[in-house]
């Protein structure tokens, strides 16, 4: 395992066919599965680690954000990571940056008016990372379904040589899905947000009996979600996979898509609605058997 601090160091130390896994680093399950996904298919797996402050819309958000290399070293090189490459501030955006990437209309929805800026600052970084580590397939969870899709489409849009893949939810073992945010979480707050999962389930099972209408298929979420009268949902949405548009209909690729407060911590979640043979399958992520990384000691 290498830890490298500059582009051309990584390139130089990086053989074969490359993996890239960007991260912010605060590793859990979801990130280590990406490093598992990279591993499968890749000579060498790199682990790239900023905290990227384009992408935060609140200077308290960025300084609050945890950080612990060692703790992150030890996970990726544990999960088949060969080069973990943390830049600092000055290799990722030397001097004055005055280059944004926006891809329009995939951020008009869902967590794009939540979180102005965001977006751009991820596909600017993301792109950097791109253009100076020049992996052949980079791996980003389908958690964060809308910057999956912004990343594939900038990446084909700007005709980065590489594949990004897109790579299954990780759930705690009560179906929760992991986020560095579960932390924060009281008993009866995580207990609530279980709804959250069970809604998406339901309209899930719904969508493989052969319902299309979203209506409908919203409305089995919030039949779950709206009998936990603490948590506040800010939206649920059934989106296209390639254009991030809310549909009506479930004719084409999609995903069914929430963001909800449980106490003081907004949560997010989705189901992807996949094609297969005779309709659609649903794509409800993996489980832990275990209890997270996120709760051992100081994590
Ligand atoms: O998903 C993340 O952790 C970040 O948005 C990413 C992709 C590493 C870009 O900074």
């Amino acid at each position: 395992m290498r830890i490298t601090k500059t582009f051309s160091e990584t390139r130089m130390v990086a053989t074969g066919q490359i993996g890239l896994v960007p991260t912010m680093g605060f590793l859990h399950e979801g990130h280590l599965s990406l490093i598992e996904a990279a591993r499968d298919t890749n000579d060498t797996v790199v682990m790239s680690l900023f905290v990227n402050p384009l992408q935060f819309d609140r200077e308290e958000d960025l300084a609050r954000y945890p950080r612990d290399l060692e703790r992150d070293v030890g996970l990726a090189a544990a999960a088949g990571a060969d080069i973990v490459f943390a830049p600092e501030l000055e290799e990722m955006y030397p001097g004055e940056q005055l280059t944004r990437v926006i891809v329009n209309r995939l951020s008009d929805e869902m967590e794009g008016p939540n979180r102005p800026g965001h977006f751009e600052g991820v596909a600017t970084a993301v792109a950097k990372l791109l253009a100076g580590v020049r992996p052949d397939r980079s791996y980003f969870g389908r958690k964060d379904a809308q910057q999956l899709a912004i990343v594939k489409r900038m990446a084909a849009e700007l005709s980065f040589p590489g594949s990004i893949v897109g790579v299954p939810i990780v759930r705690e073992r009560d179906g929760l899905a992991l986020s560095s945010r579960n932390i924060f979480l009281s008993p009866q707050e995580r207990q609530d947000a279980l709804a959250l999962n069970r809604g998406l389930t339901a309209a899930a099972d719904a969508a493989e009996r052969g319902e299309r209408a979203a209506s409908s298929l919203i409305n089995s979420v919030y039949a779950e979600i709206g009998a936990v009268s603490d948590l506040s949902v800010e939206y649920v949405t059934l989106a296209s996979q390639d254009l991030v548009q809310p549909i009506d209909e479930l004719d084409r690729p999609a995903f069914l898509a929430l963001a909800a407060w449980s106490g003081e911590t907004r949560l997010i979640d989705n189901v992807h609605l996949d094609r297969s043979d005779d309709g659609f399958f649903a794509d409800r992520g993996t489980r832990l058997r275990t209890e997270s990384v996120l709760y051992r000691g100081e994590g």
